[in-house]
């Protein structure tokens, strides 16, 4: 039997975070295992917020090396940069014409972003849709993702469906896989929001590759009670929940061992801990990272590679969906 398709991306629009991992790639290295995997690294979702983005093939290189150095694997799975096939953004076109605009205007990112910005792109508009082409383009069946894109895949699916009842059965639907654990990691310091690349506020974020004493440093900054010592029985602290999390995600262990680990400690020492726990962690993905970042060739190569064999399988599947719709004429 055929494996089935999962298709995921990150955009490259910055070094990437705990969050990142914890909530995607992590997932990603195991389901390589099992399924045929195509990961990208959209920058064309990047472009719609990073102008004059002078550093973008930096970043696409940092990003690639840090996917390699969390454990995808090129001989297992796809990878390849979305802007190098081009039938993401012919396909893109297509769906739009089968999108209501008011199935855009609802999305809450679209929304968050509307309202802190006058200056707002068309592209941050019709990002979903774009995202809807890299999946439906490869005939996936699962998506894995944090929480804050699950309402882009429930778009994607009705797309899909909409175009299936209107030409048979081109698209398969796909799901989303949202891991119960880590799927919203939070910011450090302002635990209502999720971690983001992009937040201005560094302290409330732990890129994959920052030093040991900035991790130390912005565990500290957390805001604990007057008390002196941590206790289950107390356990309402947002940053320290969210730092149990983090430490779930990353080792495996369940968050109830490390609260238990961690009942009656002095916040200090258990800042500590779990300071040295995230560092020791992220020392071997940033050590694999280094090694990885200076094989240019290498890693070229593996972009190379990874677009022909996507673009055989776009170029098919979107020859059929431009025949499908009557826009083919042979000359
Ligand atoms: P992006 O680049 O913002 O984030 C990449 C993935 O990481 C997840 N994520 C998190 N998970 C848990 N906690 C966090 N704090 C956290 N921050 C980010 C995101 O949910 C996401 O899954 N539009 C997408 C990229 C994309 C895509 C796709 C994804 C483009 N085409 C097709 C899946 C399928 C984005 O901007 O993700």
């Amino acid at each position: 039997m055929e494996k089935k398709i999962v298709f995921s991306g990150i955009q490259p629009s910055g070094k990437l975070t705990i969050g990142n991992y914890i909530g995607v790639i992590k997932q990603w290295v195991k389901m390589q295992k099992k399924y045929n995997c195509f990961f990208s690294i959209v920058d064309l979702h990047s472009i719609t917020t990073y102008k004059n983005n002078f550093n973008i093939n930096n970043n696409i290189l940092d990003t690639l090396s840090l996917y390699l150095a969390c454990g995808i694997n090129p001989n297992k799975s796809i990878i390849f940069i979305q802007s190098n096939i081009y039938e993401h953004t012919q396909l893109s076109w297509i769906l739009n014409c089968y999108t209501n605009y008011k199935e855009l205007n609802r999305m809450i990112q679209f929304k968050k972003k509307k309202k802190i910005s006058k200056n707002i792109n068309t592209g941050i508009l019709f990002y979903p849709i774009l995202m809807a082409s890299d999946i439906l383009l490869y005939n996936t069946s699962y998506v894995p993702i944090g929480l804050d894109q699950k309402q882009h895949i429930e778009l994607c699916r009705n797309i899909a469906n909409k175009f299936n009842n209107i030409y048979g059965n081109i698209f398969n639907i796909p799901k989303p896989c949202i891991f119960k654990n880590g799927n919203r990691i939070m910011s450090l310091q302002e635990t209502n929001k999720k971690m983001s690349k992009s937040d201005k506020n560094l302290n409330n974020i732990i890129f994959l590759l920052e030093k040991k004493k900035d991790i130390f440093k912005k565990i500290r900054l957390i805001k604990t009670d007057s008390k002196k010592c941590y206790k289950i029985k107390h356990d309402n602290n947002l940053g320290l929940l969210n730092i149990l999390n983090i430490l779930s995600g990353l080792t495996g262990i369940k968050i109830n061992e490390f609260k238990n680990n961690f009942n009656n400690k002095i916040y200090s020492d258990f800042k500590n801990e779990a300071s040295n726990i995230i560092a020791n962690f992220l020392g071997k993905i940033q050590e694999n990272y280094y090694n990885i970042r200076e094989k240019k060739k290498f890693l070229k190569d593996i972009i190379y590679y990874g677009t022909i064999k996507a673009k055989k399988i776009a170029k098919k599947n979107l020859f059929k969906i431009i025949k499908k719709i009557g826009l083919k004429i042979k000359i």
